[in-house]
Formats: structure tokens, sequence, C-alpha cells
């Protein structure tokens, strides 16, 4: 858990980011479990490019992939066809060790379950990337409470997981993800544990982050209240896009001829 969270430990090595590259890209993406008969192809050619400081709703029903695509573009994943871009850098080019390192200082996570750490309170999950990381404990503690003012737990610091509600753990766990100020966070159905006031208040919150702190946001969900606060839907059905508000977006607006009126 701690490694897929937070990724390897080891240090910074030169990873030649393309700043100019879009912050993720897929291309013919192809995702299957197993093998023979009992295969699942859970990915059947997916091609999506998403820009730096976009906010993308990826949509659909349950076993469609949108899980399966999110682990694959955020790196989690080395057995799939086609091609990964994190930010420029194809990922079927890396180590292991490497596309960990690349995950860890780049990229976020935000899950369902919330992930934090039981024992520790707030202000210590929210520190713990930074510390393994290498941050010193001074800067890290200045930089996780922040954050945790950020997102409205300044007066929460020393409490437990099993001490705050639902949405206020969901709140630790964007603080940890965007404390490491990553360029891209990945968040799978963030809001499924939440009743549906919680989960508003959440999705504004990520909302005014990705406005205010400019990092790119991909959020899978199967709520329509997260789906219509995102900037771009995706929307998935068995394995494949079926529609991209993006892509489908005209370039220059034009009037609207309906053959039927
Ligand atoms: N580890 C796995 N082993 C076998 N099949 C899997 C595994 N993970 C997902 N699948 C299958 O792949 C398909 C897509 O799953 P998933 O990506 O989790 O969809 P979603 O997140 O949209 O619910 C489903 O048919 C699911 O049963
Ligand atoms: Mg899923």
């Amino acid at each position: 858990m701690i490694r897929r969270l937070f990724g390897s430990v080891a240090r910074p090595q030169t990873l030649a980011a393309d700043p100019a590259a879009p912050a993720v890209e897929a291309r013919a993406l192809r995702k299957r479990y197993g093998r023979g008969t009992l295969a699942v192809e859970a990915l059947r050619g997916i091609d999506l490019r998403i820009e730096r400081g976009e906010l993308v709703a990826i949509a659909g029903p349950s076993g469609c992939g949108k899980t399966s695509l999110l682990n694959c573009l955020a790196g989690l994943e080395n057995d799939y066809e086609g091609e990964i871009l994190l930010s420029g850098i194809a990922l079927r080019a890396l180590s292991d060790a490497t596309r960990a390192r690349l995950r860890a200082r780049t990229t976020g996570f935000i899950f369902q379950s919330f992930n934090l750490l039981p024992t520790l309170d707030a202000l210590e999950n929210v520190e713990l990337p930074l510390l393994i990381g290498g941050m010193r404990g001074g800067e890290a503690r200045r930089r996780a409470r922040a954050m945790l003012d950020a997102v409205g737990l300044g007066t929460r610091l020393d409490h437990r997981p099993a001490a705050l509600s639902g949405g206020q753990q969901q709140r630790v766990a964007i603080a940890r993800a965007l404390v490491g100020r990553p360029a891209i966070v990945w968040a799978d159905e963030p809001t499924g544990n939440l009743d549906s006031e919680v989960a508003a208040e959440i999705i504004a919150l990520i909302t005014r982050l990705n406005a205010e702190q400019g990092q790119t946001f991909v959020i899978v969900t199967h709520a329509a209240d997260v789906a219509a606060s995102a900037s771009r839907l995706v929307r998935m059905r068995d394995g494949q896009i079926v529609d991209d508000s993006a892509r489908a977006a005209p370039l220059v607006a034009t009037p609207r001829i309906r053959a039927a009126d």
C-alpha cells in the first residue's frame, strides 16, 4: 500500500519530462486480464490526450474499464498494449524503479476508501509522503499544515482517521495527494463512499484546487455530480471511449442545423 501510494523511496533522478507535452497521453491502449478463454479485455483501443491543468471526469457503468484505464495512465500497470506517455515520457521504456520514481514525483492519488494510515493523525498522514521523499521534518510539517488549512481541516490536525467523518477523511486524503505539488492527481471514485451533500463539497473543493493550483485532475466516477462539474467528460463503455466532450467540441462555434427541424 505504501508503495502504491507514494512510489519508490529512492531519491529522484533526472528524467527528461517535456514541459510542453500533454499531462498524459494514451495511444491505441489495450489491457487484458488473464489468458485464453478466460481472458477479459478491459481496455479495447483507447486514444486519449489530457492537457496540463485540465479537470477531466471519466464516467461509465461499473466494469467498463475506468479503474483499468486510470491504473494504466498512472503508471501502475506494465502489462498493456499501446503507448502511454506521462509528461511526454513513454512509460514502456522505463524500468519498474524509474517508473515508480516518476510516479512518486509527478502524481498524487485519491481513492474511494480514503486509504489513510489509521495510527497516524491528519497532520502525520499528510506529512508522510514528503518525509518519504526526503524533505526535512520542519518543512514537511509547515507544508502539511498549510495544505490541511487549504482543505478546511486546520483545526483537526491531531485527529486520527477514526475521529473524522468520511468527508473529513477524504479531505485529508486530498491534502496528502496534493501536498507534494504533483503535476497530475488521479482520483478513483473519490465520492463513492460519501453521501451526496458531502460528495458535492468534495467536488467543489477539487474544482477550486484545480483552478487555484493548476494541477491536472483525472477523476473516475459514476456519479453525475462529479461529471457535471468537470470541464471535460469522457464516457466509456465496454473498454472503449464512446464520447469525449473535448474531442466533440467544435473548433469554431457554428450554428446547429438539425435535420429533424
Ligand atoms: N485484476 C483483474 N483480474 C481480472 N479481471 C479484472 C481485473 N480487474 C478488472 N477486471 C475486469 O476488467 C473489466 C474492467 O474492470 P474495471 O477497470 O475495474 O472497471 P470499472 O472501474 O469501470 O468498474 C471488468 O470486466 C473487470 O471484471
Ligand atoms: Mg473501478
